[in-house]
């Protein structure tokens, strides 16, 4: 490896929430007992330094002692064509079809309001990324949950009979599909995102399509950006992106939509600037250009193996150690999703049990039930192998 993924950050005091938000933000871990240092595994964020070309971007920038209103460089929009060209064999966006925006969940919000009222249906896969049902609720929309469903062989699949006839019961008219998946784990194969786009293409839907995950996939998987799949998946799509999970940015904030349908893009462009708070910050100009790059790409190539590994490892460990409780590799995504309901029924204990066993011991995993996982776990393997493996020894010697 070039770059480092193993040195262990103590990111206590400095500004992470997975680190200081255990034992009192809401929906954290519990404090572990005494003798037992925190293992943060819950926030969707990286406990790697970040890429060199990162922090220096930042630095060159701060170079210059002023910070005053801008307008983002050409340089930023074409850093993410590049972007979508080398990762995701995207040749022909145009600058004119990006479009700033403060948070994915932002993106989603506008695009949902500029498309549904308050009290319309809004279909979501279950289970569902906590955020989508924060956000989606707090803006007055119901959620229409389409189950996914797991096949002979484990893999969550969608199950486009239920999107049909909930979509034709709830006349919902916007979509969120989340591609890769959190919490599952998958990356869409072409033939489901084909297959779903033609569920929502006959209920006039419009898609958004959260691909904050896009750059997480494991070596071996293939990213399909669903505004690829054909010329009406292109129309109806607003694809979001960011740079937060790819690079662990969360705390810059700088997410970016993709809108290829003048009319969409208007629509959303002039839902989102109504609230006047939709600014790009200097900076987080500055870190997107030095991290599409070509080191920035090196970066991330190698953190997929070191992910790979790590969820490899831990599968392996689930496999072995914890009867009961059934997970598989995700394709994408740094989440291992566990379901314990096999060791719940066994142990005759529930998964709120289990957990606060893990917590106790300093294993910060975090309660699925959120996200409609009725005895489910999800577990951020983001971190150094070392972390992953010390975790592991105390779940073997303490829970399982
Ligand atoms: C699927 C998904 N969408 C959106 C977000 C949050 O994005 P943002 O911080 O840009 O709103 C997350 C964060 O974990 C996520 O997993």
């Amino acid at each position: 490896m070039s770059f480092d993924f193993t040195s262990v950050l103590d990111r206590r005091g400095h500004d992470a929430i997975a680190f200081d938000g255990i034992g009192a933000a809401s929906g954290a871990p519990m404090a572990p007992d005494a003798g037992f240092d925190p293992i943060p595994m819950w926030v969707a964020d990286m406990c790697f330094p970040v890429a060199p070309c990162i922090t220096r971007a930042i630095s060159e920038r701060l170079e210059h002692p002023a910070f005053g209103y801008f307008s983002p460089r050409p340089e930023y929009f074409n850093a993410i064509v590049d972007w979508h060209r080398h990762r995701h064999g995207i040749d022909d966006l145009k600058f004119r079809c990006i479009g700033y925006e403060n948070g994915v969940l932002g993106g989603l919000i506008s695009t949902v309001t500029a498309f549904a009222a308050p009290g319309d249906a809004v279909l979501v896969h279950s289970p569902t990324y906590i955020g989508f049902t924060k956000s989606l609720e707090n803006a007055g929309f119901r959620i229409e949950l389409s189950p996914l469903i797991l096949d002979e062989k484990g893999v969550y699949r969608m199950d486009y009979e239920d999107m049909d006839r909930r979509l034709s019961a709830s006349r919902a008219h916007v979509a969120v599909f989340c591609s890769p998946h959190n919490p599952t784990g998958r990356v869409w194969e072409r033939w489901e995102i084909e297959r779903a786009l033609e569920v929502y293409a006959a209920h006039e839907c419009v898609v958004v399509s959260d691909e904050i995950w896009s750059d997480i996939v494991r070596p071996d998987a293939v990213h399909v950006p669903v505004q690829s799949v054909s010329e009406d998946a292109r129309r109806r799509t607003v694809a979001l992106y960011a740079l937060s999970k790819t690079f662990n940015l969360a705390g810059l904030v700088g997410s970016y939509h993709v809108i290829y349908d003048d009319y969409l893009r208007d629509r959303v462009r002039a839902q989102a600037s109504k609230s006047h708070y939709n600014a790009m910050n200097v900076l987080s100009m500055h870190v997107l250009i030095g991290a599409y790059s070509d080191e920035g790409e090196t970066w991330v190539n190698e953190l997929n193996e070191v992910i790979a590994g790590n969820t490899e490892r831990a599968v392996a460990f689930f496999a072995e150690r914890a009867p009961g409780v059934s997970t598989r590799v995700p394709e994408g995504t740094y989440m291992l999703w566990l379901d314990a309901a096999g060791w719940c029924r066994e142990q005759g204990c529930d998964v709120g049990e289990l957990l606060r066993a893990g917590w106790r011991v300093g294993v910060g995993w975090q309660d699925g039930r959120p996200f409609h996982g009725e005895s489910h776990i999800r577990m951020n393997l983001a971190l150094p192998r070392t972390r992953l493996d010390e975790a592991l020894d105390r779940l073997a010697k303490h829970v399982f």
